[in-house]
C-alpha cells in the first residue's frame, strides 16, 4: 500500500478536491438510503478540523457527457448538509468559471459540492484537459470513492496525478477490510459467490479458488454447476452453455486444493411467486415441472459447519431468489450463522455487492459483519484480483 493517508497530508488552509461516491438511491428529490453520504462524513469533517477547504467531486447515474437536469447533483444539498452538520455549497459546474468562483467564494467550515462530473464527456475519457480543469481548482486531492475505483476517470484518475493525492477514511477502510479478507488473511478462508449467473462472474470464480480454502457457490449459478456434473435440474434457471466452463472452474479448484461447496438439497417450486408452494428435495432429484429456488436444510447445514471452521469469510452474491420468501430461507439462515460466529471474534466477515447488501440488510445480519463494503463493481473487480484504477492512481510510486 503505497497511498498516503490524510494524516501524512498538510490540509491547513488548502482547498481540498475530495472525489467521493454519493451516487445515492434518490425518489422524488429525497434520498432513500444515504448510507454512501454518511460514510464519507469522518473524512470531510477531518479535513475541515485540520483547517482545509473541501471541495466534492462526485458522479450521479449515467448521464454520458451531458447536462442531464435529472441527474443533477443539487437535491443531494439537504442530505449532506445533514450528515456533515454544516453549510455545503453547490456550483453549477465542476469545472471553469462557475466553479473557480465558488472555490474561492468558500469560507472556512463550509463544504462545496461541485455539479456532476460526468456531465463533461471528458470526465469518463480520463481526458487530461478535464484532469487539469480539475486540478486547477484545489492544492490536494483526496479519493475517498473506493466504489467508483473501479472507473478510471478523471475525477477518480486523471487528477491524481496532478496533484498531492491521499486516500480518504472510508477509502482506506475498504482496502483494509479486503486486504484482510482477501490479501492476506487468517485461514481457512471461505468465499460465498451467489447470484444469477456463473458468465458475470467468471473472472472472480477464478481468482477465488486460487485463492481461498472453500468457495460456497449459490443460486442460479450453482444450478450451472449442477448441470456441469450431469445433474437433471428441471426447469431451473441455469447457463446450459457454460457447463464445459464450469467443470474446467471444479477442475482448477481441485488443482489448488479448494474446496468447493454445492447444496447437497435445494427447495424447490413450480412457481416463481413470494409464498408459492414448496418441497425440499435432494439437489439430485428436481422434479422436471419444478425450478430450484433456494438451497435446502442439508446445504445450510453444511454451509455453517463450513463457516464455523473458518476463521475468514468473504461474501458477495444470495444463496437463493432472495426477493420472495420463503426462498431467502438460506441467505438469511447462513448470514445469521456469519454473524454470530463475528460477534463471538472467531470470525473475519466482509461483504460487498449491491443485491448481497440487500440481502443482508434484509436479514438483520449486515449490521454485525465485520466490514459492509459500499461498493458494488469496485468489490467485484477487487476481488477478481484485478487493480483499480482510482486506487493505482494513489501510488505515490508513480
Ligand atoms: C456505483 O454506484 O456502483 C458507483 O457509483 C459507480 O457507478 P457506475 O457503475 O455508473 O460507474
Ligand atoms: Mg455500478
Amino acid at each position: 500500500m503505497a497511498w498516503k493517508t490524510l494524516d501524512e497530508m498538510d490540509l491547513a488552509g488548502k482547498v481540498v478536491l475530495v472525489r467521493v461516491d454519493i451516487n445515492v438511491p434518490v425518489e422524488n428529490g429525497v434520498v432513500t438510503d444515504a448510507t454512501r453520504i454518511e460514510k464519507i462524513a469522518p473524512t470531510v469533517k477531518f479535513i475541515m478540523a485540520q483547517g482545509g477547504k473541501p471541495v466534492l467531486l462526485a458522479h450521479f447515474g449515467r448521464p454520458k457527457g451531458k447536462v442531464v437536469p435529472e441527474m443533477s447533483l443539487r437535491p443531494l444539498v439537504p442530505a449532506l448538509e445533514a450528515a456533515m452538520g454544516c453549510p455545503v455549497r453547490f456550483a453549477e459546474d465542476c469545472i471553469g468559471g462557475p466553479a473557480k468562483r465558488a472555490v474561492a467564494a468558500l469560507a472556512e467550515g463550509e463544504v462545496l459540492l461541485l455539479e456532476n462530473t460526468r456531465f463533461h464527456a471528458g470526465e469518463e475519457k480520463n481526458d487530461p484537459q478535464m484532469s487539469a480543469s480539475l486540478a486547477a481548482l484545489g492544492e490536494v486531492y483526496v479519493n475517498d470513492a473506493f466504489s467508483a475505483a473501479h472507473r478510471a476517470h478523471s475525477s477518480t484518475e486523471g487528477v491524481a496525478h496532478l496533484l498531492p493525492s491521499a486516500a480518504g477514511r472510508l477509502m482506506e477502510a475498504e482496502l483494509k477490510a479486503l486486504e484482510a479478507a482477501l490479501g492476506n488473511p487468517a485461514r481457512p478462508v471461505t468465499a460465498v459467490v451467489g447470484g444469477a449467473k456463473v458468465s458475470t462472474k467468471l473472472d472472480l470464480l477464478g481468482n477465488l479458488v486460487a485463492k481461498v480454502d472453500n468457495l460456497v457457490i449459490g443460486g442460479g449459478m450453482a444450478n450451472t454447476f449442477l448441470v456441469a456434473q450431469g445433474i437433471d435440474i428441471g426447469k431451473s434457471l441455469a447457463e446450459h452453455d457454460m457447463a464445459e466452463t464450469a467443470r474446467e472452474i471444479l477442475g482448477k479448484a481441485e488443482a489448488a486444493g479448494c474446496r468447493i461447496v454445492l447444496p447437497s438439497d435445494v427447495v424447490v417450486a413450480r412457481e416463481f411467486k413470494a409464498g408459492a408452494e414448496n418441497e425440499v428435495v435432494a439437489a439430485t432429484a428436481c422434479p422436471s415441472d419444478a425450478m430450484i429456488l433456494d438451497a435446502g436444510p442439508d446445504a445450510v447445514a453444511e454451509i455453517i459447519r463450513v463457516f464455523e471452521a473458518s476463521k475468514t469469510l468473504i461474501w458477495n452474491g444470495p444463496l437463493g431468489a432472495f426477493e420472495i420468501a420463503p426462498f431467502d430461507t438460506a441467505t438469511n439462515a447462513a448470514a445469521a450463522r456469519a454473524a454470530e460466529l463475528t460477534e463471538a471474534g472467531g470470525l473475519t466477515s466482509v461483504a460487498g455487492g449491491g443485491d448481497t447488501v440487500a440481502a443482508l440488510n434484509k436479514s438483520g445480519a449486515a449490521a454485525k459483519f465485520s466490514y459492509i463494503s459500499t461498493a458494488g463493481g469496485a468489490f467485484l473487480e477487487w476481488m477478481e484480483g484485478k487493480e483499480l484504477p482510482g486506487v493505482a492512481a494513489l501510488d505515490q510510486d508513480d
